[in-house]
């Protein structure tokens, strides 16, 4: 499995192009998916989500998060759920219609596991009014994901290229820091 956590000052970059250009986060119902730790889901408490759920398959990720909710009081806002995402149905039945769904993740990149973000964005896909999502910038990818979230009738609305900073979580990972090329993609759905 692909599990490293996004640098603290990414995720509140990257939070922030969310909440501040577009808007997307304040009084939003947020979706970090694949939340690891919750460093997103933490950024967007800061900048008045609604609601926050954290979902991710990796427990003890799950419990450092707890712990730095209750550090925070953020414990009214955001909350983890530990779930594989392929088995996961947050069907749209349970949601409000009145609150708009800001998905906003940093899934696998499928280089560990091939196609591992697919199980992502097709969660993404089926449930978020906008949604924010973190892929190595190069030209296949850039192809495949615009093609693919055609497939569902969403479009890529912004790219945003972004140096993101990766800190060691495996001991596969040979260094303690690593930069890495990343587009943070929006996308919006297509009109009706
Ligand atoms: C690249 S890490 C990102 C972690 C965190 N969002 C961050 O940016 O620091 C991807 C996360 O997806 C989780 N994950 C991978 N496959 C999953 C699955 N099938 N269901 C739920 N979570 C999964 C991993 O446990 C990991 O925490």
């Amino acid at each position: 499995m692909e599990q490293y956590t996004i640098d603290a000052a990414c995720a509140v970059d990257i939070v922030f192009f969310a909440g501040i250009e577009f808007d997307d986060i304040n009084g939003k119902l947020i979706l970090d998916i694949g939340s690891g730790t919750g460093r997103l889901s933490i950024a967007s408490a800061y900048l008045k989500a609604h609601t926050i759920l954290s979902l991710d398959i990796d427990i003890d990720a799950l419990e450092i998060l707890r712990k730095n909710i209750t550090s925070l009081d953020l414990n009214n806002i955001i909350f983890p759920i530990c779930t594989d995402i392929r088995l996961f149905n947050l069907s749209n039945s349970i949601l409000s219609d009145e609150v708009q769904i800001t998905t906003i993740m940093n899934p696998p990149f499928g280089v560990q596991e091939r196609k591992a973000d697919r199980a992502f964005l097709n969660m993404a896909f089926s449930i978020s009014d906008v949604i924010y999502s973190i892929h190595l910038s190069n030209r296949y990818v850039r192809k495949f994901i615009k093609k693919y979230a055609s497939k569902f009738d969403w479009n890529v609305d912004f790219v945003l290229p972004y140096t993101m900073i990766l800190e060691k979580t495996y001991p596969f990972h040979d260094k303690s820091k690593k930069e890495i090329v990343v587009d943070v993609y929006r996308f919006k759905k297509n009109r009706v």
